[in-house]
């Protein structure tokens, strides 16, 4: 499958969401990347609901939600309902992620769940069959902007052989810090989808920068 590109909208204009949302819709992305903070999980708050909605009008590919909030279960129903078409919820942040899980694909939503950076692949090893997507935080999750954390190499290859051991159909994305720098070692590692936010939005080419992305797969 060739790599999959999900612009991360918190590096946007936010006084130029149509302007931003519009070049994500001709540019070779293929997602849009949503990241919802509340504050409580991570030390900063980015949007809520009325903002999503906002960008869900003029968003002409598939919304992937990243919820870094705590008890996600509260919200599932809205973000369905606000057009999210993956939800990801944080390990860290789920007492009952099974359940969680199936609330969000009974949705028909593809549900997805994120790692810190310190957390352990293998604490997937009994859900992995149910989950459709896996998020490998590549730095701590709160802000854009911030370093790549290295650690992340053998994380997706060690995520790629539960996969396949488990003989299950996940796939692997890589949120944080992502550039034209590590994009091609990442996908060697096994990634299948490449969140970039300010490497993007930061540059005077964004398309150029998704493009570039793209290519690397
Ligand atoms: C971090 C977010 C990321 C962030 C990525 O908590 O989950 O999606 O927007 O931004 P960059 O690409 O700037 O690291
Ligand atoms: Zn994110």
């Amino acid at each position: 499958m060739p790599v999959l590109i999900a612009p991360s909208v918190l590096a946007a204009d936010f006084g130029n969401l149509e302007r931003d949302s519009n070049m994500i819709n001709s540019s070779e992305a293929d997602w849009f990347h949503i990241d919802i903070m509340d504050g409580v999980f991570v030390p900063n708050i980015s949007f809520g609901m009325p903002v999503l909605a906002a960008i869900q009008k003029h968003a002409k590919k598939p919304l992937d939600v990243h919820l870094m909030i705590v008890d996600p279960d509260r919200y599932i129903k809205n973000f369905y309902e606000l057009g999210a078409a993956v939800l990801t919820v944080h390990y860290e942040a789920c007492d009952h992620l099974h359940r969680t899980i199936q609330s969000i694909k009974s949705y028909g939503m593809k549900a997805g769940v994120a790692l810190n950076p310190h957390t352990p692949i293998n604490l997937l090893a009994d859900v992995i069959q149910d989950i459709d997507l896996v998020c490998l935080m590549s730095v701590n999750p709160g802000f854009g902007g911030q370093s790549f954390i290295e650690n992340t190499y053998g994380k997706i290859q060690e995520l790629k052989s539960l996969i396949d051991q488990k003989n299950t159909s996940c796939i692997i994305e890589i949120d944080g810090g992502v550039t034209d720098k590590n994009a091609a070692k990442l996908i060697s590692c096994g990634a299948d989808v490449l969140v970039a936010g300010s490497h993007v939005f930061k540059s005077d080419d964004p398309k150029q920068k998704i493009k570039t992305l793209k290519e690397l797969g």
